[in-house]
């Protein structure tokens, strides 16, 4: 088992210096409270300007899969083992909560389910988490193959004008692309809204990419300059964010009201007997509406959804950008999928059934998961002392850590680990079908599919989480399911008219990352009609 370093760039790493410098610099100066747990110094300049993609991993092969990070007074605690990603996540899960991240989303998400408070969030929690049953997901396939679609009429719209002028291929930023391709489906999926931004801007679309690319900034600065007095009212990035906030709110609560207006007893009815496929409106919204009566409180309501359109966006949109980058240097794994399609789907579109036999595409969205993962890193802080278990070769007697401590879940080292992959930074979605034997690492015992029977897809289960594309515990993803069948149409739909090809060399995509890992300066891809009769 081999490994080179490859990235991962810090994202939502930065805690709140002022409030907690001093917590972390007395646990940095009295030194044993962390156990003797391997140190790596980082330079103050790896925080700015470069992202620390490089280092983390570097580090982890250096020190070990559990170390203090510290820069100066602050510290943290940088995870890469599946045994002590399952003790936080899972086995005391409730022992941590979402540290800093929760400090960022609050403004945006309020008491949605990422940053909220446990009270609230076991609440909401189990009230989400049964909207996204099997019959909600085979209906939102419709939406995932009419929003497919419209992306793909309209890249052969744009082919067909080059075709008239003698060319053979246009030139697309394709994450720009996916990333409004996911904002319809997510607007559709959770609240039954079509943005529409495949073919037109809006000013609600511009509202939330100016929302998140908020998020992303404050994921990246070291001080909480939004929680500065009056900042918001007089600095004018803070105003501008306040202005979308607000047009994303009113838009959000609209439909609110009227979900709530609009809720009969005939569709309630549907909804109980669960006939979703005749439903005109199978989204969350209606759900929440219609199950729940109409004493949901609309602010958590619109909580619940302004949560889920951040969460669900980019992510989607990472990982077809991903895949599509990893495809366009294997043109044989594209031949590959393309064959399954033909054989599959011909020219007719996925359903819920047929994307049970689109093994192989289904197979490279969860190797572009293991290589890009969204986010990176998950983040906690202990909200008290405890004791980190050891890992698979680590210090059997674990670490102890005192409470307060930032830890950061490196998923993007896990998934590169080459201690439990073959070849960790090549690109072979052919992996997940190789039932591995143990590796005599101890605490390893390799994919098992019978943990998980009849998951279409590996998961943290499977791989003992090895593998962690959606995190683990009790705050696992919602939308996993979703987003997962939500990939494979599209990737599906794509490849099944187009070829790609990347436009420029590989090297010259360039990483950068906030919430998720995204490109520079776009995914500039050359895309030609499939030469059909293939
Ligand atoms: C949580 C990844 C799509 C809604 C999470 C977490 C991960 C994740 C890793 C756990 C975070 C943590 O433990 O700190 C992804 C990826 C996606 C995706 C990679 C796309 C490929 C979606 C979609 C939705 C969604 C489509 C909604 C429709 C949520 C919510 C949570 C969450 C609400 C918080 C769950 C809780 O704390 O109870 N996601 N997600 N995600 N995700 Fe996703």
């Amino acid at each position: 088992i081999r490994c080179q370093s490859t990235s991962t760039k810090e994202p939502k790493t930065k805690r709140n210096l002022l409030d907690n410098a001093s917590n972390l610099l007395t646990n940095f100066l009295s030194g044993g409270s962390i156990g003797s747990m391997p140190i790596a110094e980082g330079a103050v300049s790896d925080l700015f300007g470069k992202p620390l993609f490089f280092s983390l991993y570097d580090w982890f092969i250096e020190h070990g899969s559990v170390y203090k990070l510290a820069f100066g007074p602050k510290a943290f605690v940088v995870v890469s083992d599946p045994i002590v990603a399952r003790h936080i996540l899972r086995e005391n899960a409730f022992s941590f909560d979402k540290g800093v991240l929760a400090d960022i989303l609050e403004p945006i998400m309020g008491k949605g389910l990422i940053p909220a408070d446990l009270d609230t969030w076991k609440q909401r929690r189990r009230v989400i988490a049964p909207g996204f049953h099997a019959l909600y997901l085979e209906a939102m396939v419709k939406v995932f193959t009419d929003c497919s679609e419209r992306t793909t009429l309209k890249f052969e719209k744009l082919l067909d004008r080059e075709h008239s002028h003698g060319g053979e291929a246009i030139e697309l930023d394709l994450e720009a692309e996916f990333s409004s391709l996911a904002l319809d489906i997510i607007g559709l999926g959770v609240f039954n809204y079509d943005f529409g931004s495949i073919t037109k801007e809006s000013p609600v679309i511009k509202a939330v990419y100016g929302t998140l690319f908020e998020a992303e900034h404050r994921s990246t600065f070291y001080i909480p300059y939004w929680k500065i007095p009056l900042a918001r009212w007089v600095v004018p990035r803070q105003r501008k964010f306040q202005y979308d906030l607000k047009i994303i709110n009113d838009c959000l609560d609209g439909l609110i009201r009227n979900a709530k207006e609009s809720r009969e007893e005939a569709d309630v009815e549907k909804l109980q007997q669960r006939d979703y496929l005749n439903l005109k409106d199978a989204s969350l919204l209606r759900f929440l509406v219609d199950m729940r009566g109409a004493d949901v409180d609309d602010r958590q309501l619109r909580d619940d959804l302004m949560t889920m359109l951040v969460a669900g966006h980019e992510t989607t949109a990472a990982v077809l950008t991903w895949a599509v980058f990893l495809l366009a240097q294997n043109p044989s794994k594209i031949r590959k999928a393309q064959a399954e399609i033909d054989s599959v789907l011909g020219q007719g579109r996925p359903t819920y059934d047929t994307i049970k036999k689109l093994e192989y595409i289904r197979l490279i969205v969860v190797e572009s998961l293991r290589l890009y993962p969204q986010p990176p890193l998950l983040i906690r802080r202990s909200l008290k002392a405890d004791v980190l278990p050891g890992g698979y070769k680590g210090d059997k007697d674990g670490y102890k850590i005192p409470a307060g401590t930032d830890i950061f879940i490196s998923v993007y080292n896990l998934h590169r680990s080459p201690y439990f992959w073959d070849r960790p930074q090549e690109f072979i979605p052919e992996r997940f079908l190789v039932q591995k034997e143990s590796e005599g690492i101890e605490g390893w015992a390799g994919f098992d599919p019978s943990r998980s029977p009849g998951a279409l897809y590996p998961n943290e289960i499977i791989s003992d989480f090895a593998f962690l594309p959606f995190g683990g515990g009790p705050r696992k993803c919602v939308g996993d399911q979703f987003a997962l069948l939500e990939s494979t149409v599209a990737l599906a739909m794509l490849l099944q008219k187009f070829d790609v090809e990347l436009k420029g060399s590989p090297e010259s995509v360039e990483l950068v990352t906030g919430a998720t890992i995204h490109t520079k300066n776009g995914l500039w891809c050359k895309l030609k009609k499939r030469s059909r009769g293939l």
